[in-house]
C-alpha cells in the first residue's frame, strides 16, 4: 500500500521508500497540501503545522475563523476568487458570467496501478504492483462541476504523476479558461527556478534564477513545446548542485503550448503550477462533457540534480517510451541532409549508401526532397508521392538497392505541413491553419495543416501509411518546421477557436498512435527544426528525437548536457557532420566530433564519399567502437561531471547498471599554454572493485577513480577530447 487515508485526521499519505506527499482535507471542504519531500514515516500529526493565523488586511474563508486565510494556506488545486490572490490552478466562467467556483471534497478512490489518459500520452505501468493511484473527486454544487484529481505514486521511483479531469455534470455550458495539470504550494523557501531555455540551434541551456516576490514563469505560445523553453522546470535550493541538495522536478507530458510558473507571495510561500498555457486557451465544456489535462511528472531528489535526472531517465526509458525499441539498441545511421541538402538523385544516394556500408553503418536515412516537386523549401509539403525525376524506380527500388548493400532504409517526412505551392493546397486551401480573411504569415515558405480536423488527420494517416506500405522502410524521421501563427480553424465554431492549439495536438497524438500501431517494426525519430519539440509527449510515440540542427561538436557539449537534465541518452540523436561545420563554421577533429556524438545515439550526417582513405578508416573504427559501447551509452546511468556552461571544459560518463562497464569523456574547448593540471573524479562505480582501462590496460580501484580521480593528460589543441573505457575485473 503506497497510499493511505487517515480518516480521523482527514489526511492522505502517498509514500514509497523514498518520498512522502501529504494532502489534507481543509475545514472549508477544499483540499490542502501538507508536505512533499523525503519520506516521513508518520504524517498524521503534520497538520499541526497548518495553523490558522490572523493577518491584517486579508479575507478569511470561514466565518468563525479569522485566521483561515486561503492566501496563507497550502492548497492542492486552488481556485481564485475567495481569499487567495495567487494564480489559481483552474479558472471557469459560468454561463451567468461568474468566475467564482468552490470545489469541495466529495469522495476518493485508491487503486493499484495507473489508468491511461484518453487521447493523451502519459507514463504507464505494466504490472499493477508497480504503482498505486488516488482519484480525489471535488465538486462545486452551484456549477454542477466535478473535477477529478488523479495522483499516481510509483513504487520504485521518487516520482508522483498528476493530472485533472473536468466533468460538466449540469445542463449549462461552462468555459474553462484555465485547466492546469497541477499546483503545489511550498512553505517559505529560498528556491531558484531551473529551466531549459534556448533557441533554434542552441536548445536547452541550463538557466537558474532566484524566485523573488511575484511571478517567475516560462511558457510556449509557439504552437509546439518549442526550442525556446522546454516543458520542464525544477525548484532547487541555492546550494543544490549535481550531487548535493534538494531538487523538485516538473516535467509535462505534452507537446503544445504550455506554462510553468512559480509564484512567491508576500508571506514567502511558493506556488508552482504547470500545464496547458492558459494564454489563448478557452475550452467550451458543454453539458455532460469532460476535459482531461495532460500529466505532470513530479520528481523529488535529495541528492542533487544528477539523481533527479537519473530518475527521469529511468522512468521515461522504461515507462514512457513504448514499443520494440524501448529496450533495443538503436542502429548507427547516416543521414544525407547536410551531405546533399536537396541536391541528390538515385545514383548519388546509392553512392553514399555504398560508402556507408563500407564503414559498417547500419541504416541509411533519406531526408527532405524526395517527394512532389521539392528541390528547395518553396514547395510540395503535403504531396507525399515520390519524385520519379529524381528517384526513378521510386522508393521501392531505392530501398531494395540499399538493403542489398546491407543497410536498412529510413525516410524523412514532414506530415503536419502544407506548402502553398502544392497540389494539396490547390485542392484544400481550407486545410491550412488560418485566421479567416487575414493573410497568413509564412515560415520556411510553409503553412501548418489544421490537425484539429478529422479529415486532415485521416489524410496524414493514409498518405504516410501508403508510402510505408509500399517500400521496405525501417525508420521514419518525423519533422515539423515552423511555429504556429494566425491561430484559427475554418472548421471550428467562433466560441471554439481558442481550443485550436490543444485540439491540434490531440489530433497529432491520434495520428501518431494510429501510425505507430500500424507500423510497430519501424523506428520513429521526432524532429522539429532539430530539438524544437523535444518533450515527453513526443517520446511516448517516438523513442528518439533529433536533438538539434546544430551538429558542431563544441555546441553539442552544451546541448546534450542540458538535454540530459530530463531526457535519457537513448532519446538523443547525435551526428558526426562535416567541417567546417554548417551552423557555426568551426572545424573540429573527427575524433572530437565522434567523442561527443558517441555519448548519444550515434549517426553520421555528411557525404562519406568526400573523405580520404585515412578518414574512412577512422570512421569505420568509430562505428565499430560504438557498437561495442552502445548498450552502455543508450541504457547506462548517465553522470554529468563537469558543466560546459561553467567554463572551458566538459565531462560526463556512463556507468552500467551492474557497474561493470564505465565510459567517461572529458572535453576541452580552447587550449591554453602551459595550463594547470585538471582532474576528473568519476561517480557511481563499485568502490570495492578494480577496473581496467581497456585501451591502455592500466588498473584502477573504483574508489581511486571516484576519490583521487583521473589525471587529464595535457590537451594541446583547441576542441580536444579524451575518452576512457573501464571494465570491472
Ligand atoms: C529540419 C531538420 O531538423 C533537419 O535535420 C532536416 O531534416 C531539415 N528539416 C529538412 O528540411
Amino acid at each position: 500500500m503506497f497510499i493511505k487515508f487517515f480518516k480521523e485526521h482527514d489526511i492522505f499519505h502517498l509514500q514509497n521508500d523514498q518520498i512522502s506527499y501529504v494532502i489534507k482535507l481543509l475545514k472549508n471542504g477544499q483540499l490542502g497540501h501538507l508536505y512533499w519531500g523525503k519520506k516521513i514515516r508518520d504524517v498524521q500529526r503534520l497538520d499541526r503545522y497548518q495553523l490558522s493565523q490572523h493577518r491584517p488586511y486579508e479575507a478569511y474563508a470561514v466565518k468563525d475563523d479569522t485566521g483561515f486565510i486561503l492566501e496563507n494556506i497550502a492548497r492542492e488545486y486552488p481556485s481564485f476568487g475567495q481569499s487567495d490572490f495567487r494564480e489559481p490552478a483552474y479558472q471557469i466562467e459560468a454561463k451567468a458570467g461568474s468566475i467564482i467556483s468552490d470545489l469541495k471534497y466529495k469522495e476518493h478512490q485508491i487503486y493499484a496501478g495507473k489508468k491511461r489518459l484518453k487521447g493523451l500520452p502519459a507514463t504507464y505501468v505494466e504490472q499493477k504492483e508497480e504503482a498505486e493511484s488516488l482519484d480525489i473527486t471535488l465538486y462545486d454544487e452551484i456549477l454542477d462541476l466535478e473535477v477529478i484529481l488523479t495522483y499516481t505514486i510509483f513504487k520504485d521511483y521518487p516520482i508522483i504523476t498528476r493530472s485533472a479531469c473536468f466533468k460538466n455534470k449540469g445542463e449549462k455550458n461552462i468555459n474553462l479558461k484555465r485547466a492546469l495539470s497541477m499546483s503545489v504550494d511550498f512553505e517559505n523557501r529560498d528556491f531558484e527556478l531551473l529551466q531549459l531555455s534556448g533557441a533554434w540551434g542552441r536548445e536547452r541551456d541550463i538557466i537558474r534564477r532566484p524566485l523573488e516576490q511575484g511571478m517567475t514563469k516560462i511558457d510556449s505560445k509557439r504552437g509546439g513545446s518549442s526550442h525556446q523553453q522546454n516543458p520542464f522546470a525544477a525548484l532547487v535550493e541555492p546550494d543544490t548542485n549535481e550531487y548535493y541538495g534538494e531538487a523538485y522536478g516538473f516535467s509535462l507530458v505534452y507537446s503544445a503550448n504550455f506554462m510553468a510558473q512559480a509564484e512567491r507571495n508576500h508571506y514567502g510561500k511558493i506556488r508552482m503550477t504547470m500545464g496547458i498555457n492558459p494564454f489563448n486557451f478557452n475550452w467550451l465544456l458543454e453539458a455532460k462533457e469532460s476535459f482531461q489535462t495532460p500529466e505532470v511528472v513530479m520528481n523529488y531528489s535529495d541528492q542533487g540534480l544528477n539523481k533527479m535526472s537519473q530518475n527521469y531517465h529511468q522512468l521515461y526509458q522504461n515507462r514512457l517510451v513504448r514499443g520494440k525499441y524501448r529496450q533495443k539498441e538503436r542502429p548507427v545511421l547516416i543521414n544525407n541532409w547536410e551531405g546533399t541538402y536537396f541536391d541528390f538523385d538515385t545514383d548519388k544516394i546509392l553512392e553514399m549508401a555504398a560508402a556507408a556500408a563500407e564503414v559498417d553503418i547500419e541504416l541509411f536515412v533519406l531526408d527532405d526532397g524526395w517527394f512532389g516537386k521539392r528541390n528547395d523549401d518553396t514547395s510540395s509539403l503535403g504531396d507525399w508521392y515520390v519524385n520519379e525525376d529524381k528517384l526513378p524506380g521510386g522508393l521501392e527500388y531505392l530501398a531494395q538497392e540499399i538493403n542489398k548493400l546491407g543497410l536498412y532504409f529510413g525516410l524523412w517526412f514532414e506530415p503536419e505541413m502544407i506548402s502553398p505551392n502544392s497540389d494539396l493546397y490547390r485542392k484544400h486551401p481550407e486545410w491550412a491553419i488560418q485566421a479567416k480573411d487575414r493573410e497568413s504569415s509564412l515560415s520556411r515558405q510553409q503553412l501548418i495543416l489544421d490537425l484539429s480536423r478529422r479529415d486532415v488527420q485521416n489524410y496524414i494517416i493514409e498518405s504516410v501509411s501508403s508510402i510505408l506500405e509500399k517500400a521496405d522502410i525501417s525508420y521514419v524521421k518525423w519533422d515539423m518546421n515552423r511555429p504556429m501563427t494566425e491561430y484559427g480553424s475554418l472548421e471550428l465554431k467562433a466560441e471554439r477557436q481558442q481550443e485550436l492549439n490543444h485540439r491540434y495536438i490531440l489530433g497529432l497524438y491520434r495520428v501518431l498512435e494510429e501510425i505507430t500501431a500500424r507500423f510497430p517494426e519501424v523506428l520513429f525519430e521526432s524532429c522539429a527544426g532539430g530539438g524544437g519539440r523535444f518533450d515527453p509527449g513526443m517520446l511516448y510515440y517516438m523513442p528518439q528525437t533529433w536533438t538539434s540542427d546544430d551538429t558542431d561538436a563544441v555546441e553539442r557539449l552544451k546541448i546534450q548536457y542540458g538535454t540530459s537534465v530530463v531526457y535519457p541518452p537513448s532519446s538523443m540523436g547525435a551526428h558526426v557532420s562535416a567541417v567546417p561545420n554548417h551552423q557555426v563554421e568551426r572545424s573540429t577533429s573527427l575524433k572530437m566530433r565522434y567523442d561527443v556524438a558517441s555519448f548519444g545515439n550515434l549517426g553520421y550526417e555528411l557525404d562519406l564519399t568526400e573523405l580520404n582513405k585515412d578518414q574512412i578508416k577512422v570512421v569505420k573504427n568509430q562505428v565499430n567502437n560504438y557498437k561495442e559501447i552502445r548498450t552502455l551509452v543508450q541504457f547506462g546511468d548517465f553522470y554529468r561531471l563537469q558543466s560546459p556552461f561553467e567554463g572551458n571544459f566538459a565531462a560526463w560518463s556512463y556507468v552500467a547498471r551492474d557497474k561493470k562497464d564505465v565510459l567517461a569523456g572529458f572535453y576541452q574547448v580552447l587550449a591554453a599554454p602551459n595550463p594547470r593540471e585538471e582532474k576528473l573524479k568519476l561517480k557511481g562505480l563499485d568502490t570495492n572493485s578494480n577496473y581496467k582501462e581497456i585501451n591502455c590496460g592500466e588498473i584502477y580501484g573504483g574508489d581511486e577513480l571516484m576519490n583521487y580521480g583521473l589525471k587529464i593528460p595535457y590537451l594541446k589543441e583547441d576542441f580536444s577530447s579524451k575518452v576512457w573505457c573501464f571494465r570491472k575485473i
